[in-house]
């Protein structure tokens, strides 16, 4: 399908051409991330005003220098390895223990006990820590994440609701946990859910925090309800931004209903989505009967959302942004593999070998899934 050519928004990074071109040109692939993006981000959230607590859920970007920047506008941390953990306590200097909020899977024991013994909040989504390492959870205060029965996101890969997915504990089995947390001489402080990633529907956290809250009613010393990240950014050309004025009213009313406990969030993708692009270069152009491809030296070893999720990145021609659209092409990378595509059919202006393409919304799980795949080098990272 022709998905057109997406209507020319205002972003950053067109402010910023020329700055960029100069930076494809000392080395590429590039990740270019912007903090000024990353901090507005951060401050159109935190001026919501009901959420308690905003967490940073780092798989989503770990670079230190984002981490020190939403330090500073306010943001605790959400980690989901231990790694994770030492990654933010290694970037932002006396960094509180308690603004670490730790929420792995299928973490193995070690990494509870050094989380615990670091200090930081440990989130509990299995029986199993309780049934077989009881010992370490003696005395101390656990947050438990449930499994409200569905999952939602912009792909089935990253939905982790319902009983098909690995993650949380099913509401059926919230009471055994209550027993074995009891016996272990654990407390549980507070209440988690995250159903997924890339949700635009500003609804959908009213209804798990109502979820959470009622659930709560039940327990004794609830004192959290941390109603996960998922916040999505559009990134086809048809999709419309999430309603934050609308999640805002949306949070107020349940909050009012539920009063009594801290509402917590833990976004990623939100806060640096749009944060970073990544700049690569044209290598090579072919046709091949009636396709054109233009490949670029940045594959899916530095960017694996659209061959893992179908995901869709806008892609401009840097080199020559205010040239007209020619052919439809498929812009595509140097990897062995047919899926090493970053774009199917786009319209662009001709690509010639050594143009900059920039692929944009690249801040969020870019760098970080990037690998050495045919043994190339993944875009290495710089900040603005
Ligand atoms: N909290 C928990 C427990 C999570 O598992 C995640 C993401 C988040 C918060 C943050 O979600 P966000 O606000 O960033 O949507 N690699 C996929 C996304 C995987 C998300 C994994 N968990 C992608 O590129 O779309």
């Amino acid at each position: 399908a022709d998905d057109g050519a997406p209507a020319s928004r205002e972003t950053w990074w067109r402010r910023e051409r020329g700055k960029l071109l100069q930076l494809a040109a000392e080395a590429s692939p590039r990740y270019v991330y912007s903090l000024g993006q990353v901090r507005a981000q951060a401050q159109s959230l935190r001026a919501l005003g009901t959420v308690d607590r905003w967490h940073y859920a780092l798989k989503a970007n770990p670079h230190p220098a984002i981490l020190r920047a939403l330090h500073e506008e306010g943001f605790a941390f959400e980690c989901v390895s231990f790694a994770e953990v030492e990654a933010v306590r290694a970037a932002v200097s006396a960094l509180p223990a308690e603004r670490i909020l730790f929420t792995p899977n299928f973490a193995p024991r070690e990494e509870y006990a050094a989380a615990l013994a670091a200090g930081v909040r440990v989130t509990l989504d299995a029986l199993h820590p309780l049934q077989h390492w009881s010992e370490l959870f003696a005395n101390q205060d656990i947050h438990l994440r449930v499994d409200l029965g569905a999952g939602r996101g912009h792909h089935d890969k990253v939905k982790t609701g319902g009983v098909t997915s690995k993650f949380g504990v099913a509401l059926e089995q919230v009471d055994e946990f209550r027993a074995l947390a009891r016996k272990a001489g654990a407390r549980i402080v507070g209440l988690h859910a995250h159903l997924g990633s890339g949700i635009l529907d500003a609804s959908h956290w009213r209804s798990v925090y109502a979820q959470l809250a009622s659930l709560a009613e039940g327990f004794s010393r609830i004192e959290s309800l941390d109603i996960g990240g998922g916040l999505g950014v559009p990134s086809r050309p048809d999709e419309t931004a999430l309603d934050l004025a609308a999640l805002g009213d949306a949070l107020a009313e349940v909050k009012r209903a539920y009063p009594q406990f801290a509402l917590w969030m833990e976004p990623g993708r939100f806060l640096v989505a749009d944060a970073g692009v990544l700049l690569a270069r044209v290598t090579q152009t072919k046709r091949k009967g009636s396709v054109s491809y233009v490949g670029v030296d940045a594959g899916m070893n530095s960017l694996i959302r659209p061959a893992l999720y179908e995901a869709w990145h806008e892609i401009v021609n840097l080199s020559r942004l205010d040239e007209p659209s020619a052919a439809m092409v498929q812009v595509v990378g140097p990897i062995c593999e047919t899926g090493d595509v970053i774009g199917a059919n786009r319209r662009l202006p001709e690509c010639r070998e050594g143009d900059v393409l920039l692929i944009a919304q690249a801040g969020a799980y870019g760098a970080v899934m990037a690998s050495r795949y045919n043994l190339r080098e993944p875009a290495e990272e710089v900040v603005l």
